[in-house]
């Protein structure tokens, strides 16, 4: 069994892309400058946005913060459209989940195509299922970009991905089934409507975990040799640790792992290749703008 590192990946990603930027820097061109947006006091979307934000510092890429213990609709729309109108930013997030009050499809729709480093404007989430250029959702390409760099061999395997949200499971489920490097899987989304899913797991050669429920994975459901990735990541309680909770996987990491040829651990598995991925985002959106 090996370990599907994200934290490792993730800072040889920072370097490459240090080093991308410091070129551009020395050639006079402009330094990529993400802004992110986030609304309310919820402990894990500032973990996430400050951990987005010191990933840009490591860069060396410019960044803003942009916080709201709250805010209107109409002002968060106005605010989105300020963003995607100034010349010095270059991609913006507005960290999800918002407050209810605030319509996130609305919002998401009125962020630039181009400066949506997150992938989820319906536009790029198109172009992404027509293979044409556009930003990939982050999650989803970071989970790529990690079995690509372990070589994991993708092509005619069957994967099953478990949970089919907009930002992780629907738009992974679709480049997993791409002709492409990794993807060429024969694709299974499963969902709560799903039946007999152990059954559709233990068949599996790769299986991604992204429904959000601790140890919903467990080692009688995979068969030996099998990939596992775990996308959850859900705060429990836990008295050992210094701020009261830890953070949980989909899967029974103790019990899956022994069974496993790779698979990721929580945490530094797929959270840290997340930011990575929106950080490659943030250069491509130099490109994609001609800049
Ligand atoms: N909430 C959970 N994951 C994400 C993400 O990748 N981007 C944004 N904007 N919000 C999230």
């Amino acid at each position: 069994m090996q370990i599907l590192d994200g934290k490792a990946t993730a800072a040889q990603i920072r370097l490459e892309l240090k080093g991308a930027v410091e070129k551009r820097k020395s050639n006079g061109e402009k330094t990529p400058h993400l802004a992110a947006i986030l609304v309310g006091n919820d402990g894990g979307s500032l973990t996430y946005v400050n951990a987005k934000v010191k990933a840009c510092e490591q860069i060396g890429f410019d960044s803003s913060l942009i916080k709201y213990d709250d805010i209107s609709e109409a002002e968060l729309l106005a605010k989105v459209n300020e963003l995607n109108n100034d010349e010095n930013i270059d991609g913006f997030i507005v960290q999800l989940p918002l407050p209810s009050h605030i319509d996130e499809l609305k919002i998401t729709m009125a962020i630039d195509p181009l400066k949506d480093v997150d992938g989820f404007h319906p536009e790029n989430l198109g172009k992404m299922v027509l293979s044409l250029p556009c930003f990939l959702p982050a999650t989803p390409a970071g989970i790529l970009e990690l079995l690509k760099r372990y070589n994991i061999e993708t092509s005619g395997k069957d994967c099953i991905v478990i949970g089919r949200s907009n930002i992780v499971g629907m738009p992974l489920s679709i480049m997993l089934a791409q002709n492409s490097n990794p993807g060429n899987c024969t694709v299974t989304l499963a969902h709560s409507r799903t039946k007999d899913l152990k059954e559709k797991v233990a068949k599996a050669d790769i299986i991604i975990a992204a429904i959000g429920k601790p140890n919903f994975v467990t080692a009688d459901m995979i068969k030996e040799g099998a990939v596992v990735v775990d996308v959850g990541t859900t705060r429990v309680e836990d008295s050992s640790k210094k701020n009261g909770w830890a953070l949980k996987g989909d899967v029974d990491f103790e019990n899956v792992a022994p069974k496993c040829s790779f698979i990721t651990p929580v945490p530094g598995g797929v959270g840290p290749m997340t930011i990575a991925s929106l950080m490659i985002n943030t250069l491509r959106s130099m490109e994609l703008r001609g800049k």
